[in-house]
């Protein structure tokens, strides 16, 4: 009975979620069917201490289906992997309910953290194709991390982070301003340096409007003088001409 239900609630979620499906038993050809179905019993046999076991059933689902999923990871219910290929989900790996993940993402480590290593995810997240999450944070709920970014740093909830490194672009779906930029605490060198170029452009504007000005003076200033002497030339003239 409980195994009926549990194929019933994934034809449910890879029906809600993945627009290209027809009818229901193209869900048993899913490779995220397979992938999360085999996750669950490997994650018993972990649980039970089978690390052997485990560690065998899922390697043989990373050849079957190319979804990487570690038995040791906790994964919640109604998780989606669309098209599948290439997903890695590290051992210490959180993933709350109703997350949707894609292909090519990886859930892992920077390889500088011990015990908790990998990312928690939180519920109703979606992690687009190729997105690297790397290290021991959270992805706050309702968050959304875009194709082909990497996130180095804990996320809020209700945010859609993009880039690499990865940056909030949008918080409780308002758009953040470029100049107030969350970088949720990333070093940004690029941006910093096209701000600093931006600075220095606007100072040498500047520096070349005041030449350019000072310039216009003198030039009115050469001309009066020329017109002097003109006059001048004028009166001598004018006195050799009075003097004859
Ligand atoms: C991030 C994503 C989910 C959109 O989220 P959203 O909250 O609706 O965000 P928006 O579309 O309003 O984009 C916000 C900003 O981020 C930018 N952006 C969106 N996705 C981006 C990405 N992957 N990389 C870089 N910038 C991105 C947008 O251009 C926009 O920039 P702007 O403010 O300068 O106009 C979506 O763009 C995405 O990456 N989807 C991929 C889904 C996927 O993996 N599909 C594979 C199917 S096989």
């Amino acid at each position: 009975m409980g195994f009926i239900k549990y194929i019933k609630d994934e034809m449910r979620i890879i029906k809600e979620r993945d627009p290209a499906i027809r009818n229901s038993f193209e869900v048993f050809l899913y490779p995220s069917f397979k992938a999360i179905l085999r996750y669950r019993i490997a994650n018993k046999l972990y649980r039970k201490k089978h690390y052997f076991f485990a560690r065998w059933l899922s390697q043989r689902t990373v050849r079957k289906t190319g979804i990487e999923i570690h038995p040791g990871a906790t994964i919640g219910k109604g998780l989606f992997i669309d098209h599948g290929n290439g997903v890695v989900i590290g051992e210490t790996t959180i993933i709350g309910d109703n997350v949707t993940l894609y292909q090519g993402v990886t859930l892992g480590g920077t390889g500088k953290e011990k015990g908790k290593r990998h990312p928690t995810i939180g519920n109703n997240v979606m992690i687009s194709a190729g997105a690297k999450v790397l290290g021991s944070f959270t992805i706050g709920e309702n968050s959304k991390i875009g194709a082909g970014s990497v996130v180095l740093s804990e996320v809020p909830a209700n945010s859609t982070v993009v880039g690499v490194p990865g940056r909030i672009v949008k918080r409780d779906n308002v758009k953040i301003p470029r100049e107030d930029m969350d970088q949720i605490h990333l070093p940004d060198p690029y941006l910093a340096d096209v701000t600093s170029l931006k600075k220095e452009n606007e100072y040498l504007k500047n520096e070349i409007k005041k030449v350019c000005s000072r310039f216009e003076e003198i030039k009115s200033t050469c001309d009066k003088l020329d017109e002097l002497d003109r006059l001048l030339a004028e009166l001598k003239r004018q006195e050799k001409n009075q003097v004859s």
